[in-house]
């Protein structure tokens, strides 16, 4: 390919409004706010060795590469682009994180208010640390994000300022272009879908992305959709809300989600499962996918865990297709890498000690 060094395209000539805009509600008079999010690496893993064997392909659509390092920039240009088309100053969220970094970042690129609401004690160092610095005011609270959820969303009734958590439908529009994404590299829609399930909004993304196409006819099936709770923050395959959800994957720790009949809709007519995955197996599936090059943050690893059971489990037929989308990047939760990774004693400056060091 040659440079040509053309006139320079702006940064919203290139996000996800722009390539997806005629499967989008905007118009002329959309202000688009952009930060080129979207288009995200959808990696084929080389392992494991049980989907191999069976002739599946498992896939990471890694949304980590977003430019706040989640999905929720999908959902985030779109929320704001249309906040502001409807005039609003200012935007607020309850967030364990990273719809919070989103939101800063994209409010910023507006130049409007941002509030954000969060869960104190709950948030990973990256995530806090972001949304601070990209100056969004916020409001720790001492519980947890289903009292910051409503809180805001009462915050925002009886105020001018826009909601923009994943109840605010214009988040789920920017959200469904990964599906999109998916079927236009891989040709077709996959047999299979796996994803974290958190306050339910991704899951029914995702959905509403593929029955689109699929209504229209751009494509001629749909995947299952398997969605994956953390166990101690799994209402919905409980069926019950859960007061005090805790799980090492701070990202879907949530008890009572809000799109949680959206969730089953994408569940049963996908025929899919949503299920619930320990800790422990979140850990070693975040510690498996790092060593495919792959470095998400443990909610995200969920999706994989969730995925390689259900092989393990032959519920996947030979020869199957599964997505697995790793939501966010790993350097937003430093504390649990940190815990894993083990960095040896420094040795003196001398070849021979590297050389003996390195164990070569
Ligand atoms: N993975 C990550 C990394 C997340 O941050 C979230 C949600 C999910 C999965 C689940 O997605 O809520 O649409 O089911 N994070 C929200 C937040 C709650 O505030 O950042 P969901």
């Amino acid at each position: 390919m040659t440079l040509t060094l053309e006139k320079p395209s702006p940064l919203h000539a290139r996000g996800l409004i722009h390539r997806w805009r005629d499967r989008l509600p905007v118009t002329d008079a959309t202000p688009i706010i952009s930060l080129g999010e979207g288009d995200t690496p959808l990696v084929e893993l080389r392992g494991p060795p049980e989907a191999r064997e069976r002739g599946i392909k498992v896939y990471a659509k890694y949304d980590g590469a977003n430019p706040t390092g989640s999905f929720k920039d999908r959902g985030m240009t779109m929320a704001v682009s249309k906040a502001l088309e409807g005039g609003a100053t200012a935007i607020a969220c309850a967030s364990t994180g990273n719809t919070s970094a989103a939101a800063a970042a994209y409010a910023s690129r507006a130049g409007v208010e941002c509030i954000i609401v969060l869960p104190a004690g709950y948030v990973a160092a990256g995530k806090i640390a972001q949304t601070i610095l990209m100056g969004a005011k916020i409001v720790q609270i001492e519980g947890n994000f289903d009292d910051a959820l409503r809180l805001v969303r009462e915050m925002c009734d009886s105020s001018p300022v826009a909601l923009v958590n994943s109840v605010n439908p214009y988040r789920i529009e920017g959200q469904k272009t990964i599906a999109f994404e998916i079927c236009d590299e891989l040709g077709s829609a996959p047999e299979y879908h796996a994803l974290p399930v958190g306050n339910a909004g991704n899951i029914t993304a995702h959905w509403q992305g593929y029955t689109e196409l699929f209504n229209d006819g751009t494509t001629s099936s749909r995947p299952k959709i398997l969605g994956f709770q953390a166990a101690g923050a799994a209402p919905i395959v409980l069926g019950h809300a859960v007061e005090k959800p805790e799980t090492i994957a701070t990202a879907i720790r949530i008890g009572n989600p809000a799109s949680w009949c959206y969730a089953l809709i994408a569940r049963d007519e996908s025929n899919g499962v949503i299920e619930s995955v320990t800790d422990n197996e979140i850990l070693t599936a975040y510690q498996f996918l790092a060593r495919e090059g792959l470095f998400c943050e443990p909610a995200s690893a969920a999706s994989f865990a969730g995925a390689r059971r259900m092989i393990r489990e032959g519920k996947i037929p030979d020869g199957s297709r599964l997505v697995c989308t790793l939501t966010g990047h790993g350097l937003k939760d430093p504390g649990t890498a940190g815990k894993l990774a083990n960095l040896p004693d420094a040795v003196p400056a001398t070849l021979e000690a590297v050389i003996k060091a390195a164990g070569i």
